[in-house]
């Protein structure tokens, strides 16, 4: 018995990387996968290469069930066709990785419209596309009365959590992707849906040439192996991580980090009871960051 026997799974950019790596872990786990992958180049370029087929062959092989979908998720239509034929043919949807990706980096003054445009919509757009389509099924469903467990499990990063140069495009997309995850768990509660997003850490295309986790294998574990986060990804597809939404888990190797969003730190209310003004916000504003006022001597924060 696997922990999602009979449940069905759509991955993005499964055909590759981290989501071919999370397509194998969810059959493994006894989920049918939809192998999403238009085999698009790291750029967002055409290929004649068609990766989904192959994870849908290799899970095939291995005893498992799958079917291929090369659409792109940056296509409404398509995406809500994806939901349709899945539901179609398998009767169910329980589970979407929102993972495709590509990447496009410069700095920013010298980033394209085209750069910036074709990163947002595959990344951000084809996250709320497939998202916004599997939420209508799952909310039909839950109005029918029917019994819905529904799991979406999107894919941000470090560079949009924590800021990174040369990925202006990216970072804003990976960003707003875990701003979606946070509204999407808010308003798919009550409908039995949860929403919480990875932030991975993996040797791929997308890594090559860049320092990913530690160089090192550590006796036999190799800590950038895109198949260490998929462990989290079937957890959180899982009945065990009903109770999860919401959420942004790191996963770095053998570690899971949990992080906290932007969180409130210190309040600093205007001494007039109204509104602050400049002349205020002068002095409270390096108070509130611990650096001197401009001015003042004092060799604090300088
Ligand atoms: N590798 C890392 O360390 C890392 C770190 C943080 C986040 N991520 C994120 O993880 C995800 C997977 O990255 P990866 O490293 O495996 O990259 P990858 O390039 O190996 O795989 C991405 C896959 O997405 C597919 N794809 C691209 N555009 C698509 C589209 N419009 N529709 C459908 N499929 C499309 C590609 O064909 C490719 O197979 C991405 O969202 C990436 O931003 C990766």
């Amino acid at each position: 018995m696997g922990i999602l026997d009979g449940k069905v799974a759509i991955v993005t950019g499964g055909g590759r990387g981290l989501g071919r790596a999370h397509c194998l872990a969810l059959a493994e786990a006894g989920a049918t996968v939809v192998v999403n992958d238009l085999g698009s180049g790291l750029h967002g370029e055409h290929t004649a290469e068609s990766p989904a087929d192959e994870v849908v062959t290799e899970i095939v092989k291995l005893g498992g069930q799958a079917s291929a979908n090369h659409s792109s998720v940056s296509d409404w239509a398509a995406t809500e066709a994806l939901v349709a034929e899945t539901v179609e043919q398998y009767g169910r949807l329980d589970i979407v990785v929102n993972n495709a990706g590509i990447v496009r980096d410069r700095m920013l003054f010298s980033m394209t419209e085209a750069d910036f445009d074709s990163v947002i919509a595959v990344h951000l757009k084809g996250t709320f596309a497939l998202t916004r389509h599997a939420c209508a099924y799952w909310r039909d469903a839950a109005k029918r009365g029917e019994p819905v467990a529904g799991r979406i499990i999107n894919t941000t990063s470090g560079t949009g959590l924590f800021g990174n140069a040369g990925q202006a495009n990216y970072g804003a997309a990976k960003a707003g992707i875990a701003g979606l995850t946070v509204i999407t768990a808010i308003e798919m509660r009550k409908y039995g849906v949860t929403a919480n997003a990875i932030s991975p850490l993996a040797a791929t295309r997308m890594t090559a040439g860049l320092a990913v986790g530690e160089a090192e294998a550590m006796g036999g574990f190799d800590p950038r192996d895109p198949a260490n986060a998929s462990g989290v990804v079937v957890y959180l597809a899982s009945d065990a991580a009903a109770w999860l939404t919401g959420q942004v888990l790191r996963v770095d190797g053998d570690k899971l980090n949990r992080l906290r969003g932007w969180t409130v730190t210190d309040v600093q209310p205007s001494r007039s009871g109204g509104a602050l003004t400049p002349e205020e916000l002068a002095e409270t504003v390096p108070q509130l960051y611990g650096v001197a006022p401009l001015g003042r001597a004092t060799g604090v924060g300088q």
